[in-house]
């Protein structure tokens, strides 16, 4: 390469990385979220994100996953379904020997912001559950957590229930941050539906956590007062998923283990994968029965990074279960390695019932005279995973914001439109 392009390009990039320094000044703008209502077609849209799970640095690529979802769908609430950081991963910079409260907050605090100003700056109302690695150092409790969360104009999220525990700010063990949102219709403030958030904890004598009996009585005493259309969001499997699923012999083809022991495949016309076992907590205080008694549609979780099954109980509550949005943790390579999206679930007003899709990054980057960029990049962290984030930084991510700026690319972009 000569010097004059070298020297041409060295600009390119200054010039790129400028103007993305005054777009992250400008993210800081506080956003006001609306109350939740339908939209005047009587829709409202939900992009669920789950298992982001990454520590210090957050791939650069995954922040455009957010930009890019926020501006193909406009959806009304992102909700995150935990393991929304890997607190160990967090705080693996600072040596053992220098860990106080104090500077694992702070590192803690860089984790959570690192995605959370993202949501700030497309200035979409987020909501969250923890996960069973979000506050698993022993440093930073879901308490002290959750008003990171609280610190982010974007973020709606309360914690309004006494769950054991939820009181005490140094265990992580708990179930901080359990609430409901309700989203009023498009023509008056009367409750249309209601989401229901579940902190289903981190680990337990049974292995994984679950949702407890104090959470589902709340919940029981809010659907049996004022009884709504609803759905439900958690981080981990509820056990009950495996009274849904076909027990099998762990020689059957396909044959998925589960933490209960037993070997399971999909029932016959269930939609979606279940490429690897199902990891609920080994014991339930009830909560499928209670979620099918009050009519909830649906329980929306992530926990298992692979699999994206839907699964329709015989009392008719669907589980479903959606990969992991980024690059965190596992699937690192084999057939499950290009699983990574965001599930898009729309409300309708009209008929009170919720469905939903999984938009897998591939499938989202498949069209238009970009995808080749898009998935060359998606190829890269593929392959590298986080460490690709310092590649990306001089590379990827700076040109795709300046294609964005000059409105060759993006949603809407004239360029694009031509196509
Ligand atoms: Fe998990």
């Amino acid at each position: 390469m000569n010097r004059t392009v070298k020297n041409a390009l060295s600009l390119l990039l200054c010039a790129a990385l400028l103007m993305g320094l005054c777009a992250a000044a400008a993210a800081k703008e506080a956003v006001v979220p609306p109350a939740q209502r339908f939209n005047d077609n009587g829709k409202y849209t939900i992009v669920q994100f789950t298992d982001f799970q990454e520590g210090g640095t957050f791939s650069s690529i995954a922040k455009d996953f957010i930009r890019d979802y926020a501006a193909r769908y406009k959806p009304d609430l992102f909700v995150l379904t935990g393991d929304n950081i890997s607190s160990g991963s967090a705080l693996s910079s600072i040596p053992a020997e220098e860990r106080t409260r104090e500077n694992a907050l702070a590192a803690i605090r860089t984790a959570i912001n690192n995605y959370m100003d993202v949501f700030d700056e497309v200035g979409i109302p987020v909501t969250m559950v923890f996960g069973n690695h979000d506050a698993e150092s022993g440093y930073v409790s879901r308490y002290d957590e959750f008003q990171i969360y609280r610190e982010h104009p974007s973020f709606i999220g309360t914690s309004p229930v006494a769950a054991p525990g939820a009181q005490n700010e140094t265990a992580s063990g708990n179930h901080y941050g359990t609430h409901a949102i309700d989203i009023q219709s498009s023509d008056s403030a009367e409750t249309a539906f209601r989401l229901f958030m579940f902190d289903s904890g981190d680990y337990s004598s049974a292995g994984y956590g679950y949702v407890q009996p104090e959470q589902i009585a709340w919940y029981e005493s809010i659907q049996t007062a004022d009884p709504k259309p609803s759905i439900a969001f958690q981080h981990i499997v509820p056990l009950e998923v495996t009274d849904s699923l076909i027990e099998v012999s762990q020689d059957t083809e396909g044959a998925r283990g589960a933490t209960n022991g037993k070997y399971y495949i999909l029932p016959e016309g269930s939609l979606g994968e279940m490429n690897e076992g199902v990891c609920p907590g080994r014991r339930t205080a009830g909560q499928a029965a209670a979620l099918e008694a009050h009519g909830t549609q649906a329980v929306y979780f992530g926990h298992d990074h692979v699999n994206s099954y839907e699964v329709l109980s015989a009392g008719g509550l669907l589980y479903v279960n959606t990969p992991s949005a980024s690059f965190g943790s596992y699937p690192d390579s084999g057939p499950n390695v290009r699983c990574r999206g965001a599930r898009v679930i729309t409300l309708d007003e009209a008929t009170g019932l919720a469905t939903s899709e999984l938009v897998t990054y591939d499938a989202f980057y498949s069209e238009g005279p970009w995808a080749w960029f898009d998935i060359l990049r998606y190829n890269m962290f593929i392959d590298m995973k986080t460490g690709a984030t310092w590649i990306d930084i001089f590379t990827f991510a700076p040109l795709n914001w300046l294609f964005k700026a000059l409105g060759l690319k993006g949603e809407g972009a004239w360029f694009v439109e031509l196509f």
